[in-house]
């Protein structure tokens, strides 16, 4: 507990400097994994080596309760980027090739708005999402002109572009938006196979591999490695999270070289700084998934405000969906409400800025939620899904539930789907949580008390004692997805018709 003194002083400070800050420039830098997950000394895991990331969360506050609105690259990009769930921006799944998605042209997003507002915006490394106009920033240098590895995994290079650009923003005098979209520590099997699972070779020194002069890439003993609750516990499994743990020594140290170059740049008093990632870890029930090891994000924010919280966790619920308002709110500028008549919403369902947070631990609240929306991943993926969940449930809709759960082209060549799949098929002992016929087919509904049963493997949909719980579940997140006009919000038993549900009947609801 702190002091009547001690709270005057802090008081003190957040007046004064909300003056100061006000007559000075004022920045944010997002740092931003690609299939980031808990590998992280910060989250408690002992093995995977992250000093810098660790030093980060020593400035500031470390959320333990951050999570996507969806579990797919693209549309959590396009989440985060607009404040708007995929289904309310267009960005239904991948944007890259065949997949194809795109966002409405109408949709106003972060970067157009901060330009709008003098603020000078740039963008390194995974971009991923489009339309070009609808997301455009000052300075780009991404996958659309560049080789994916080299702006999004050669920490040298991306050190090199954020030099650059931080160079740009004090010679124009702005305040500036910077996002570094890092590629690692995604998978590459699909793409470079020859740089191993997590391309966790390229750069390394190796013959062929190039070198990236800023990393000293670690290596991990596989059988030492933390092996998460859904991922079985194999010596193949185990091998596949050590390639990760080596690539996120390169995330991490590709972390240290920008926050380096914006003290260098002077801004490293007036720059807000967030770390996290866009979905899941591509390993099963993570990437794709509605489960928690899809949508619960790392989620790191320094504020250099005097006052702000150092070295401290939040319990508070909070969504990516949130990232927008917040960048907004830090810039002064007006989040306008969106036009709706038809709800009249508890204003808990709506994204909200979390720089309170950074001063002030809220008081926790049973009923603050979080919700979430995926209907692709690849264009082949579609399996859409709706799920809501607060602090102690989580209600998952399995729209389109008769189908097997679609798997995506880089789990499925993993050495941990591979295995799976091996010892399924030959009936060898397969020691995971789950089968695969479960991971397969799924209820249509599936709620879980996820504090008595974290590993969500306890399906409690249906059960008498909680009929009352879980029809509010299910009316706030048929309410979000009014409110969102999620075109979706009649499936599977109702056509949508004139803002009306027409029943089709199915026997399906
Ligand atoms: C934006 O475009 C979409 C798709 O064309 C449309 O359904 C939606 O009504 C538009 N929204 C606004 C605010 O114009
Ligand atoms: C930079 O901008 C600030 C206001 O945003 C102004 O006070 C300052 O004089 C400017 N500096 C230069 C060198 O133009
Ligand atoms: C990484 O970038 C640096 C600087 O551009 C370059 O010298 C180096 O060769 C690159 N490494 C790889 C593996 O491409
Ligand atoms: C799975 O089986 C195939 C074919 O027998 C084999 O080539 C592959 O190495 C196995 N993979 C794993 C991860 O066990």
């Amino acid at each position: 507990m702190a002091s009547a003194g001690a709270v005057i002083t802090v008081l003190l400070c957040a007046v004064i400097t909300d003056s100061v800050l006000s007559n000075k420039a004022r920045n944010v830098l997002i740092l931003l994994a690609d299939d980031g997950g808990f590998e992280l000394g910060a989250y408690l895991n002992k093995i995977c080596q992250t000093p810098n990331i660790d030093a980060l969360v020593r400035r500031g506050v470390v959320f333990n309760n951050a999570f996507t609105s969806v579990s797919s690259c693209s549309p959590s990009r396009a989440a985060l980027l607009t404040g708007t769930p995929s289904h309310q921006n267009g960005m239904y799944g991948l944007h890259h090739g065949v997949h194809h998605f795109n966002s409405f042209d109408n949709i106003t997003s972060l970067p157009n708005k901060l330009r709008d507002n003098g603020i000078y915006t740039g963008i390194i490394g995974k971009k991923h999402v489009g339309p070009a106009d609808v997301y455009r920033f000052d300075f780009e240098q991404t996958e659309q002109n560049n080789d994916i590895n080299q702006v999004g995994r050669n920490i040298t290079h991306i050190k090199l572009l954020a030099r650059e650009f931080l160079a740009e923003a004090n010679k124009q005098n702005k305040s500036f938006f910077l996002y570094v979209g890092f590629h690692d520590p995604h998978r590459c099997g699909h793409s470079h196979p020859e740089w191993g699972p997590f391309c966790e070779r390229f750069g390394s020194g190796e013959r062929g591999a190039g070198l990236i002069p800023d990393w000293a890439p670690w290596y991990y003993r596989w059988d030492e490695v933390q092996v998460p609750y859904h991922v079985q516990d194999t010596e193949a499994a185990r091998r596949d999270i050590a390639a990760q743990y080596t690539t996120m020594s390169r995330l991490d140290q590709g972390v240290a070289l920008v926050l380096k170059e914006l003290e260098a740049a002077g801004h490293q008093d007036d720059t807000l700084v967030m770390y996290t990632s866009d979905n899941g870890i591509p390993f099963p029930s993570g990437r794709t998934n509605l489960y928690d090891a899809g949508l619960r994000e790392p989620l790191v924010v320094v504020s250099p405000e005097p006052g702000a919280r150092r070295n401290e966790a939040s319990g508070a619920l909070v969504s990516l969906l949130d990232v927008a308002p917040t960048v907004l709110d830090w810039f002064g500028i007006k989040h306008e409400q969106e036009m709706s008549n038809e709800i009249t919403s508890h204003d808990d369902d709506k994204p909200k800025s979390f720089l309170p947070i950074l001063s002030k631990e809220p008081a926790p609240s049973e009923h603050e939620a979080v919700f979430a929306s995926q209907t692709h991943h690849e264009v082949t993926m579609y399996y859409p899904m709706r799920a809501v969940r607060t602090r102690r449930y989580k209600l998952v809709h399995n729209l389109h539930f008769a189908m097997p759960f679609p798997i995506d082209q880089d789990l499925y060549l993993s050495p941990t789907f591979q295995d799976i799949l091996n010892r399924t098929r030959s009936k060898q002992p397969l020691p995971w949580y789950k089968t695969l016929k479960q991971y397969y087919f799924r209820p249509q509904w599936e709620l879980y008390d996820v504090r008595a049963d974290p590993l969500e493997l306890k399906n409690l949909h249906g059960k008498p004692s909680l009929a009352q719980t879980e029809a509010s579940l299910r009316a706030r997140l048929a309410q979000w997805q009014r409110r969102t006009r999620d075109p979706w919000r009649c499936a599977p038993g109702a056509v949508l018709e004139r803002q009306q549900c027409r029943a089709l009947d199915n026997g399906l609801d």
